[in-house]
């Protein structure tokens, strides 16, 4: 698959995943009681149905459409989630919900690395942006985890390197090689 295939493939991915996550926090931030919490989760939700709509303009400008069957398995995936939010208690989608941001950042990384090779370098900053709004979903989930009790219990998963290093070429060609280097300047 060349660089172009990755990136359409990553986008539909990616497409379908932010339906889930919106789906998931429309539940989420409903079953909070905190008022800071909802209102945090809940622009989460507007800024993953943002990323939804740009990924469509980009899909379609590659004359591309979403994949359908992977549309109806996150919409079960997303609504299942959101609605299991009411039930499982405050930890379990705080969790939950940092772990697949940690690989969403990773997505739209790799996103904007196969859209630099394929020579697609305008989308690269969109894509950067929104790996950049992913981290920060992660580090509130990661704060939100790190303070409760039941991280002895149930372990904060490995931590991103910092969201400066996503806006440095080199560190995001090693990222995206899932390699970890110093940053140039450091
Ligand atoms: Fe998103
Ligand atoms: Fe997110």
């Amino acid at each position: 698959m060349d660089a172009q295939a990755r990136l359409i493939h990553l986008l539909k991915l990616a497409h379908a995943g932010e339906k889930a996550a919106a789906y998931a926090y429309a539940g989420h931030w409903r079953s909070v009681k905190r008022p800071p919490e909802r209102e945090r989760i809940r622009l989460m939700e507007q800024e993953e149905l943002a990323h939804r709509a740009c990924l469509h303009r980009m899909l379609t400008d590659f004359g591309e459409k979403p994949d359908r069957g992977r549309e109806r398995l996150m919409t079960v995936i997303g609504r299942v989630a959101g609605a299991g939010c009411f039930v499982t208690g405050w930890y379990g989608p705080m969790y939950g919900a940092g772990r697949i941001e940690h690989r969403n950042v990773w997505e739209y990384v790799h996103a904007a690395t196969f859209a630099r090779e394929c020579g697609h370098a305008e989308l690269v900053e969109e894509l950067l942006t929104m790996a950049e709004v992913e981290w920060d979903h992660e580090h509130y989930f990661r704060t939100q985890v790190e303070g409760h009790w039941l991280r002895k219990i149930l372990r904060p998963w490995p931590s991103l390197p910092p969201r400066t290093d996503l806006r440095i070429p080199e560190a995001l060609n090693a990222l995206a090689a899932g390699r970890r280097v110093a940053p140039p300047h450091a």
